[in-house]
């Protein structure tokens, strides 16, 4: 063995990488989560920072890298950080929720390893405890196709991350009280693009074009509430990609991105030389639009920016429109973001149908947010390794919340645990009977989104659906009184949180977790605990059960 063969295999029983694959390249990470004052509004507040960085650094991987991220919590309160849209194939240790790792104690640290397995596109990581991410702590993961890999464009000229989100000028942790109270956190103070409000600032241009020349630019909305709208001043964007998938590319003047959601777009530098405003408004909140903006300067350009900003357009009907006319391009060979079993969904018979209807309710006089009448809680032991030891009948039952709604039940407060067979294929209905926007995210999968719909879904709703070339992705919205459709099957064991996006509902109880149990307790569809994992409350000093084989 060659002296760089031997430094591989030592490096990887010192660092015990069960869960990665020895051919594929490494990258190394190190990061220390810190507190630090800012001003992202105006108002001088506490945010968290990733090696001093807010946003955090970029994560820059290729299809089925090793990503190795010793994370140091110098924070006063615990800490995770989760990877969204990464789908941590038969891995959700690497997952980072409350349900699946023990959280990172302060003063402590921990390695994530994990590989980004047959994925493509853009993504981003974020703070999944308590209220921190209105706090900050997240940043761009996006994943190249590997070399030969041929993507449905021509390489850009530079690819940007463009980080977009609503911000509130409160503390996280005053956040999490006002909602421990049951009450609302009201609506947001701004909008940042990459961590700044720009406008009546002087600007320095965060993004830079050569005349003739093309740019990616991908677009993720990192907030907790605000669907957002995108766009550029003076250019159209051509849409290549999103949530993994690469798209039919058509071109758009503006987008709406709703919390939870990337997308890549193409820009040509094809305007008069110059500075021009990136604009990124708040959709849907009656009473105040916030907007913020980013400039864009033309290489060697000193025109500044016209003052007249392009309007975002109005109404909900634009939006469904808008998602109506994404379609995914078939004929793209790119890893294939949805592995799992034909992509030919739509000739797939259903062997369950789980609807999800959202509810708001107050309990002793406080707001909880629930799903199918069950408002979940963390258990103080992850659910994930409760059910690895054996001890998850002490903590949850399963499925306590049916497939359907049962109006008749009273809301209950406990940990939602749905258990789905491994590798079965499975519709999932989720119904927004409220006035507001929903958006979803589902970890370790992504679905395809066939359909949507006002008022409430029937099995006649399938006639409408897309089966032919709905976009692969991980994120879901649902219009206000409206349903949304997925579908996908289940062959990622593991167990995986379906949350609210919208960060105040998910807090008080807008989440469940799915079970995905093989019942082979084979390494070839799950790994073992890592060595390596943090055990905390009742499966510390609890015999290891057999491992996989
Ligand atoms: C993290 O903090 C430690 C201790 O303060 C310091 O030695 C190290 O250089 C820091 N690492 C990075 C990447 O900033
Ligand atoms: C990111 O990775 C790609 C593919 O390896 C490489 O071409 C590019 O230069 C990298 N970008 C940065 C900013 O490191
Ligand atoms: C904590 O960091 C140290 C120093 O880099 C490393 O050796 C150790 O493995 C890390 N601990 C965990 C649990 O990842
Ligand atoms: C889809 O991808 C193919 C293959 O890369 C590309 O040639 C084609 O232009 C794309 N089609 C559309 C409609 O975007
Ligand atoms: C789906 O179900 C129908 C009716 O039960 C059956 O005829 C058909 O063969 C099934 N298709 C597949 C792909 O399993
Ligand atoms: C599970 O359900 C049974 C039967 O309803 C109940 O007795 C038990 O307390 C429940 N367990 C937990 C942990 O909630």
């Amino acid at each position: 063995m060659s002296r760089a063969g031997v430094a591989l295999v030592l490096l990887l029983s010192v660092l015990g990488l069960a869960a990665v694959t020895a051919e594929d390249p490494y990258l190394f990470f190190e990061w220390n989560i810190t507190y630090g004052t800012i001003s992202p509004i105006g108002v001088p507040q506490r945010v968290i920072l990733i090696n001093g960085q807010f946003p955090g650094p970029d994560i820059n991987a290729t299809s089925n890298n090793n990503v190795i991220v010793n994370v140091f919590n110098f924070l006063d309160e615990p800490f995770l950080i989760s990877w969204n849209g990464v789908q941590q194939r038969k891995n959700s240790w690497q997952d980072g929720m409350a349900g699946t790792n023990c959280p990172i104690l302060p003063g402590q640290n921990f390695t994530y390893k994990f590989q980004v397995k047959d994925q493509i596109g853009s993504f981003y990581y974020f703070p999944s405890l308590r209220m921190h991410k209105a706090a900050g702590g997240y940043g761009g993961l996006r994943i190249h196709s590997r070399l030969l890999i041929p993507v449905p464009f021509d390489p850009p000229a530079d690819d940007y991350t463009v980080m977009v989100g609503d911000w509130y000028n409160k503390d996280h942790a005053v956040l999490a009280k006002i909602l421990d109270k049951g009450r609302s956190i009201g609506i947001p103070a701004g909008i940042l693009i990459n961590g700044k409000p720009g406008k009546d600032n002087d600007e320095d241009p965060q993004f830079v074009m050569e005349a003739g020349k093309v740019y990616r630019y991908r677009i993720c909305n990192v907030g907790i509430k605000s669907s957002v709208n995108f766009r550029i001043q003076g250019h159209s964007m051509k849409l290549v990609e999103m949530d993994g998938s690469h798209t039919v590319q058509n071109l758009y003047d503006s987008l709406d991105v709703h919390v939870g959601q990337c997308y890549s777009v193409l820009v040509t530098a094809d305007q008069a030389p110059g500075d021009y405003y990136i604009v990124a408004s708040s959709r849907f909140i009656k009473k105040k639009e916030l907007v913020a903006t980013a400039v864009i300067r033309y290489a060697g350009s000193n025109t500044p920016p016209s003052a007249v900003l392009p309007r975002a357009p109005a109404g909900w009907a634009w939006s469904f429109n808008q998602w109506r006319s994404f379609r995914w391009n078939l004929t793209a060979s790119a890893a294939r973001p949805n592995p799992q079993g034909s992509y030919h969904y739509g000739n797939i018979n259903i062997t369950r149908t789980i609807k999800l209807v959202s509810s708001r309710v107050s309990v002793d006089g406080k707001t909880r947010y629930a799903l199918n009448g069950v408002s979940h809680v963390d258990t103080e032991t992850p659910l994930k390794l409760v059910e690895y030891f054996g001890i998850a009948d002490k903590f949850f039952n399963y499925s306590i919340i049916g497939d359907e709604p049962t109006p008749e039940t009273p809301m209950t407060i406990a940990p939602n645990v749905l258990n789905v067979e491994f590798r079965t294929y499975v519709e999932i209905i989720l119904e927004n009977p409220e006035k507001s926007v929903q958006a979803y995210h589902l970890n370790g999968y992504s679905f395809f989104l066939v359909g949507m719909g006002p008022g409430k879904w029937t099995p006649e709703s399938r006639k409408t659906y897309n089966s032919l070339d709905a976009v692969s992705r991980h994120a879901v919205h649902v219009f206000p009184k409206s349903w949304s459709a997925i579908m996908l099957t289940f062959d990622n064991a593991g167990m995986w949180n379906l949350r609210s996006e919208l960060w105040e509902r998910r807090y008080l109880g807008q989440q469940l977790y799915i079970s995905v149990v093989s019942p082979a307790r084979s390494l070839r569809d799950e790994y073992n605990l890592p060595e390596t994992a943090m055990l905390c409350g009742s499966v510390v000093g609890t015999p290891k059960p057999t491992p996989y084989t």
